[in-house]
């Protein structure tokens, strides 16, 4: 049997919060200890560049995320992981999907006009003022780093979706123009992921600073814990797991004995500050051997380093023959 190629990207701005975690990072990982999958996964680092000029934190953010997918136990011999930018074919096929790609696609793209309506919300300004040519043209990008690797399958979340589709329309124009090169991929979006919400109750994203990062040391998660937002209800009081973030964020963690058993205890009038303490030791034992292994490793970057070229070097044992192949395709090529 054919094995489906799967790959997602991870855009290198920002440190891991609980939400990544459960929503994106978890299954990404149980997906790479899969035999009958072809897992790739990569530090979307050029991406990064659209909206963060600030090099320290694009590097810090790089570590942080392979250090912590390394820790989580990313099963590197199964899939391949590397950095975007260490496989340069991918930029250079961007710049072909360019020529071939039409500008009217690119117009639809609702990260490029989601700026722009807000843009026009503020009268008399430049409806493209802040947005640079790396926003608008992202989808291509986006495109040229799933196809060059023939990927027939993209996890990501619905505001991705979009994205997708764009690389099957660029791929399929490609594909007219030149021959059959590539593979159509399909977005696969996880119905049943959970999405976290934050500490006030919103989904939990960067953008709300309302996110608990994934290895805060023991003290410091512990606080963030205690900062979730509860109803005012008095120990004693009966209390609705629904619409609850403190049980949600447990179930999340939880097995279904476990919830059960919370359940019951809501119904009893369960503290508030007593679930914030069960909260919290759940998902610190969850959490405590991957995090060890996470401080150990970001204090021994040559360490990830060596992951990471190992992985560049089995990406590019397939992206360099492609891209000779496709430089053919529109013609470019030696004169003998
Ligand atoms: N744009 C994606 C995001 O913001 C990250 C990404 C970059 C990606 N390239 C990709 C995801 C290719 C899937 C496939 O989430």
């Amino acid at each position: 049997m054919q094995k489906s190629t799967i790959l997602t990207g991870i855009t290198t701005t920002g440190t891991p919060h609980l939400g990544n975690y459960v929503g994106a990072i978890r299954p990404a990982i149980q997906a790479s200890k899969d035999p009958h999958a072809n897992p790739f996964y990569f530090l979307a680092d050029y991406h990064a560049l659209i909206k963060c000029q600030e090099p320290e934190k694009v590097r810090q953010s790089s570590l942080e995320i392979a250090a912590t997918w390394l820790a989580l136990g990313l099963d590197t011999k199964n899939a391949t992981f590397y950095r975007q930018s260490d496989v340069p074919e991918i930029m250079e096929l961007s710049w072909m999907l360019t020529c071939v790609a039409s500008k009217g696609l690119m117009n639809r793209a609702h990260a490029y006009k989601a700026v722009v309506a807000e843009n026009e919300a503020t009268a008399n300004t430049d409806p493209d003022k802040g947005i640079n040519m790396g926003l608008f043209s992202y989808p291509i990008l986006m495109a040229a780093d799933i196809l060059i690797f023939n990927a027939n399958k993209v996890p990501v979340g619905k505001d991705q979706i979009q994205h997708i589709e764009m690389a099957r329309d660029i791929a399929a124009r490609f594909n007219h123009i030149y021959g059959e090169h590539f593979a159509l991929p399909e977005a696969i979006v996880d119905e049943n992921a959970s999405t976290l919400a934050g500490l006030d109750g919103r989904k939990m994203s960067k953008s709300y600073d309302n996110t608990i990062p994934l290895f805060s040391p023991e003290k410091k998660l512990k606080k963030l814990i205690n900062k979730i937002k509860t109803n005012s209800l008095e120990p004693g009081e009966p209390k609705d797991p629904t619409d609850c973030t403190l049980f949600s964020t447990y179930k999340a963690f939880a097995s279904e004995h476990e919830v059960a058993n919370i359940r019951q205890r809501y119904a009893e009038g369960i503290a508030w500050g007593e679930m914030k303490k069960v909260l919290f030791e759940k998902i610190n034992d969850h959490i405590a051997p991957a995090r060890d292994r996470y401080e150990a490793l970001i204090l021994e970057p040559a360490h990830i380093e060596q992951q990471l070229q190992e992985g560049a070097e089995k990406a590019r044992a397939i992206s360099a023959p492609f891209l000779l192949e496709l430089r053919k395709a529109v013609g470019i090529q030696k004169m003998i």
